[in-house]
């Protein structure tokens, strides 16, 4: 071993050999993620968010649920047999940034989507202890009377497109009429759920005279986990 002991000796050998070393390592594990379309396998029914939905993520964002809502359903049993089916990579893909979280002062909303009524998630956001009397959750009241903000739906949309998400010319189109339809049961809206499958179309907060935020942030709500029909796969391809 009389090579080794030169190696130990000299400061400079020692350090370009280690990086030598260090970089096969490196080019390794990240060459390989370069020659790949995408790290995240594909699932049906993922798809992006309607502007409706969208306008309603930027209000889940903007008031910060995710400080004490998590959106991530681990694999461990416990948290199966509580959310549901623990989250995949795709159904956060269109997701930026994406609303994981890590701190659960409320449970898990990833599956929250049709687990309640549009009129029990109003009454809960207007007044939590109006339905959980336990609930330490804020009120939100104030969003059933602000008008959501329509002129800049658009740029959103845009501002995805600029991150990944494959918006196409015909959402950017009807951008503004879908979010209008969506919240409209009365519209016509044959053209929102082909460009956006599954899309809830309700008065979300009641009050068919306007739209507020707390339409947007309900229809968010009601889709969260419930892209992906898991019925269409087989047990042993999600056991994977
Ligand atoms: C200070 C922490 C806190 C914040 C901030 C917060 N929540 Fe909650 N949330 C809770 C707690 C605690 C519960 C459980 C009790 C209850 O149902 O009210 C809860 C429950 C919920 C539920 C019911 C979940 C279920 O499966 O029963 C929903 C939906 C929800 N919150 C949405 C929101 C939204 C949307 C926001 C942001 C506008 C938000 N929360 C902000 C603490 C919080």
């Amino acid at each position: 071993m009389h090579w080794h002991a030169r190696i130990e000796k000299n400061v400079i050998l020692l350090l370009v050999l280690t990086l030598i070393t260090v970089s096969i390592g490196g080019i390794v594990e990240i060459v390989p993620t370069f020659t790949i379309e995408s790290t995240i396998e594909k699932v049906k029914g993922v798809r992006p968010y309607s502007p409706l939905e969208l306008a309603g993520r930027n209000i889940y964002v903007r008031e910060g649920c995710y400080t004490c809502h998590s959106q991530q359903i681990r694999t461990f049993r416990d948290e199966v047999e509580r959310y549901g089916h623990y989250s995949l990579a795709a159904e956060s893909m269109y997701d930026h940034p994406f609303q994981w979280g890590s701190k659960r002062t409320g449970p898990d909303l990833a599956r929250v989507g049709g687990k309640y009524s549009n009129d029990w998630h109003v009454a809960h956001l207007k007044d939590p202890r109006s339905v959980v009397p336990e609930s330490i959750m804020p009120p939100y009241a104030f969003l059933a009377e602000t008008p959501l903000r329509m002129d800049d739906v658009n740029a959103h949309l845009e501002a995805n497109i600029a991150v990944g998400v494959p918006y196409s010319e015909a959402m950017l189109e009807n951008a503004r009429a879908d979010l209008r339809a969506q919240a409209n049961p009365n519209a016509d809206t044959e053209g929102l759920l082909e460009r956006y499958p599954k899309a809830e179309v309700a008065d979300f907060d009641g009050n068919p005279g306007q739209l507020t935020e707390m339409d947007a942030l309900v229809a968010y709500l009601q889709i969260l986990g419930r892209m992906v029909d898991f019925a269409d796969y087989g047990t042993e391809e999600l056991a994977q």
